[in-house]
Order: C-alpha cells, then sequence, then structure tokens
C-alpha cells in the first residue's frame, strides 16, 4: 500500500489546476445508462471512484473508454441488471446505477452499499421514492430487489430528508417514467444542477433546476440522445485548496474553478482572515498573517458542505483563538479529530460538536486516513507540522483527488508517495 510523507514547510506558491467534480461525475456516468447513444463525456477527474463506476458499467455489459479526462459509455449492450457486493462495497455512490437501470430494463439488483466510515448512509429515502413510483422493492441476502415490468410511474415525491444521490436517482428514475415526477425537498446541490442541466439539453423537460422542487417530464420508456458534455469543476477539490493556502499563509491560484460554487467556504474563509481576488474561472487567496477562529455549522448546499468540515477542522487548529464545528448530517464525521490530536492538535468533541483551540504547534508523526475527506485534513495539518508526516492508508484520499501530490509538488510542498 502507498502512503504519504510529507515535511512541514514555510509556505507555498504557485498555481494549481482543479479537475472536474467527482460527485458530478458518478451521476452522471449512471445517467448513461438512459441514453441510446454512444456519450461522450470531458473533464472527468482521475480518480478511483470513478475507475470503479466504469467497471461497474462494464461488468453490467456497458462499453466504456476512459483515456485521459475523456470517455466514452456505449450502453446498448447493457445486458446484466445486477450490480454485485464487490463493487458495491467499494463505493456506496453505486447506488446511482439503481434508479437509471429500473426505469429502462424494469428491473434491478443492487448489493446494499453498508454504511461506511462518516456514518451509517441508509438509503430508505431512494427506495421509498422508487416504491411511490410503482416500484415492488424487497430487500433479502443482501440485496436490493427491484421491479416495475411496465415501467415507473411519474408522482409527488417528497423528501423528509435532502438527499444528494437520493435526488440523481429519482431524477434519473423519472427520467424514463410515464408521466411527470415533482421532487420537492430536492437538493441543490451544483452536481444535482448539473444532472439535470444536461438531461434537460437532452430533451428531458425539467422545470426548477436549480431549486428544492423539481418536475421531471418522463419519456414512457423511450431512451435519450444525450449531448456531449463537460463536468464541472470539484468544488470540494478547489475548496481544500483554498484551505492550504490558508493554513500556510501562501499566496495560491486556483484554475478552471467556479467560484459560485464556492460562496459559503469563501465567505468562511474571510471570516477567518484570506482575502481573494476573483476572475471569471480563477480564484487567488491572499491569506492574512493571522487566522481568526471561526463557527462552523455543515449543511445542505448552497450552505457550508459537509465535505470541507474536516479541511477546516485542520485550518482551526492554527486560529488565535477557539473555533467551534457543528456537524449536522453525519453521526461520525470525526474520525480524523484522533489523527490531529495525535499531531498535538487541542480538539474537544461533544456529540456532534467539536471544540477546537488554536493555536497550537503541530508535530509530524504517523497517522491514518480513516475517510476521503478525513485523508486530506491530514494533508493540510501535515503541511504546517513540524517535522515530517506520514499518512497512511491513503486509498481513500485517492477515491477522490486527482494528482493531490503532484499539485502539490508544483506549489513547493515537500510530498511524495512511497511503498509502505
Ligand atoms: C453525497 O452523499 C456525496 N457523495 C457526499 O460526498 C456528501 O458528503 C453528501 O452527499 C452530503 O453532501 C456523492 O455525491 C457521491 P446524502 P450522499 O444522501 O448522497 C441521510 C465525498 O466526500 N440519508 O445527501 O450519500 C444520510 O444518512 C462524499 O465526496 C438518509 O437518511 O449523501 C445523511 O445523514 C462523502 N436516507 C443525509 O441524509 C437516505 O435514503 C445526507 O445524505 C439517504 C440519505
Amino acid at each position: 500500500m502507498d502512503y504519504l510523507q510529507i515535511e512541514g514547510i514555510k509556505s507555498l506558491n504557485g498555481t494549481i489546476k482543479i479537475s472536474g467534480a467527482k460527485n458530478a461525475s458518478l451521476p452522471l456516468i449512471a445517467m448513461t445508462i438512459l441514453a441510446k447513444n454512444a456519450v461522450h463525456i470531458k473533464n472527468l477527474p482521475d480518480v478511483a471512484d470513478i475507475k470503479t463506476l466504469l467497471k461497474l458499467l462494464s461488468n453490467l455489459g456497458a462499453k466504456c473508454d476512459f483515456h485521459d479526462d475523456k470517455v466514452i459509455v456505449e450502453t446498448s449492450s447493457l445486458n446484466h441488471t445486477k450490480a454485485t457486493y464487490d463493487i458495491v462495497k467499494t463505493m456506496r455512490a453505486s447506488i446511482l446505477v439503481l434508479g437509471p437501470i429500473l426505469t429502462r430494463f424494469g428491473h434491478c439488483e443492487v448489493s446494499l452499499p453498508g454504511g461506511c466510515a462518516i456514518g451509517q448512509r441508509p438509503i430508505d429515502l431512494h427506495l421509498k421514492a422508487l416504491e411511490q413510483m410503482g416500484a415492488e422493492i424487497n430487500i433479502q441476502a443482501g440485496y436490493v430487489e427491484a421491479k416495475a415490468p411496465n415501467g415507473l410511474k411519474g408522482c409527488e415525491i417528497i423528501f423528509d430528508k435532502i438527499t444528494v444521490t437520493g435526488t440523481a436517482n429519482i431524477i434519473m428514475a423519472a427520467a424514463l417514467a410515464h408521466g411527470k415526477t415533482t421532487i420537492t425537498n430536492a437538493a441543490r446541490e451544483p452536481e444535482v444542477v448539473q444532472l439535470c442541466e444536461v438531461l434537460n439539453d437532452s430533451g428531458i423537460n425539467i422545470d426548477g433546476i436549480g431549486t428544492a422542487i423539481l418536475t421531471i417530464h418522463g419519456t414512457a420508456g423511450k431512451l435519450v440522445d444525450i449531448k456531449e458534455f463537460s463536468i464541472i469543476p470539484d468544488r470540494i477539490e478547489a475548496g481544500t485548496y483554498l484551505c492550504a493556502g490558508a493554513i500556510t499563509r501562501s499566496e495560491l491560484t486556483l484554475t478552471n474553478v467556479n467560484t459560485h460554487h464556492l460562496c459559503a467556504v469563501i465567505a468562511k474563509l474571510e471570516e477567518m482572515g484570506s482575502r481573494f481576488s476573483i476572475t471569471q474561472n480563477s480564484i487567488t487567496i491572499h491569506p492574512s498573517k493571522k487566522i481568526k477562529p471561526t463557527k462552523v455549522i455543515t449543511q445542505e448546499y448552497p450552505a457550508f458542505p459537509t465535505d470541507m468540515q474536516a479541511q477546516f477542522m485542520a485550518l482551526a487548529t492554527q486560529a488565535d483563538g477557539t473555533s467551534i464545528i457543528e456537524e449536522r448530517l453525519f453521526e461520525n464525521r470525526f474520525m480524523h479529530v484522533s489523527e490531529l490530536q495525535r499531531m498535538g492538535a487541542d480538539i474537544s468533541l461533544n456529540g456532534n460538536v467539536a471544540t477546537v483551540n488554536g493555536k497550537t504547534k503541530l508535530s509530524g508523526t504517523d497517522v491514518m486516513a480513516t475517510d476521503l475527506r478525513a485523508s486530506s485534513a491530514l494533508v493540510l495539518a501535515a503541511l504546517v507540522a513540524n517535522g515530517v508526516t506520514d499518512i497512511h492508508r491513503i486509498y481513500h484520499l485517492d477515491r477522490g483527488y486527482d494528482s493531490l501530490e503532484k499539485k502539490l509538488q508544483n506549489v513547493g510542498a515537500k510530498i511524495k508517495r512511497l511503498k509502505e
């Protein structure tokens, strides 16, 4: 297994190009199941989760031709409808094939994803919505078995909780359903918006794009001709590198970024003392000498994203004063705390609220990544720690960050990937 070795440095300097968004790519790849044509997708990030989903589609019979940041997905040859445990267990977002396969073929079996490090992460809202659309759902031997031999029927769906992949699943299910589906309390994340825009551009009439109430007019089983598209920039990758600039008090420029998707993160960094120069598709952080403490509450988009919580916790260890971080979406998304404490951070937990006392001197040591965003928090802490930090189990990091060590090396970080 690989590990990252990082030597604490003074500062970084230069430009980082942001890759395509992992969390936009996954539903958009699943969406190709709705297409009658070969779908051309550009600006895909080179991360493990994308390769996992393409492998899943290939196992089902689709043809996936993935080169550089482009893929052509042809699903006319798709002839299986069972997503097996061996793949689903490695990536819970595999559940995104349930809606499209069911609405196209009338039956689908997907292994239950199971929980993960950050929490239970049930899929009850996905399944309840599909049942409302007329699917017969059975759960047995660890698999969801869904049937809708006469296709799905459009209806009124009200999500009890906002669910990003739940919204994406039902949008795709509704796309080929009979009649109109309205989703109330829909997720408004930019990744969901792009899924709606691509489908809308391909002839699926969707109203309310970007709002919490979506109306999808289904084609009654007719496949769609999906035009070529490019994945939006990854706002969480961009936010992570802005935190790298802030924590090392470096001036960093990010290109290929959509700053409209980062409003809550930029506002929070400004509160902590950073200033920004923003152009059409770039942002430069001008960090302050001192980092001010802050209060973070994670909520659904457009509020502060839970996927940036761990990174801000690392940053808060370097703030002059006490910061409060409240995690409202996942019940166990503080796995990075114990690793940061081992580096010398002064953090105490009370349920879903973390109190971070800064400024603390961090020391390099061996630490272990536990989940994707926790891994990036450890990288940020290591950049400013005294001495050398070895971050183990970085297969978590490789799921969602494209060429992280190369991007950081190019701006002066002393970071290398080694073999255990
Ligand atoms: C998506 O996960 C993202 N993953 C996550 O990013 C992100 O943290 C999360 O949304 C929240 O923004 C992808 O897009 C692939 P949810 P998702 O359904 O869709 C509860 C990363 O780091 N819930 O919006 O699985 C759930 O337990 C990853 O890139 C139910 O109770 O999250 C959670 O508390 C980590 N029942 C809340 O809703 C359901 O059926 C939000 O979950 C579904 C969800």
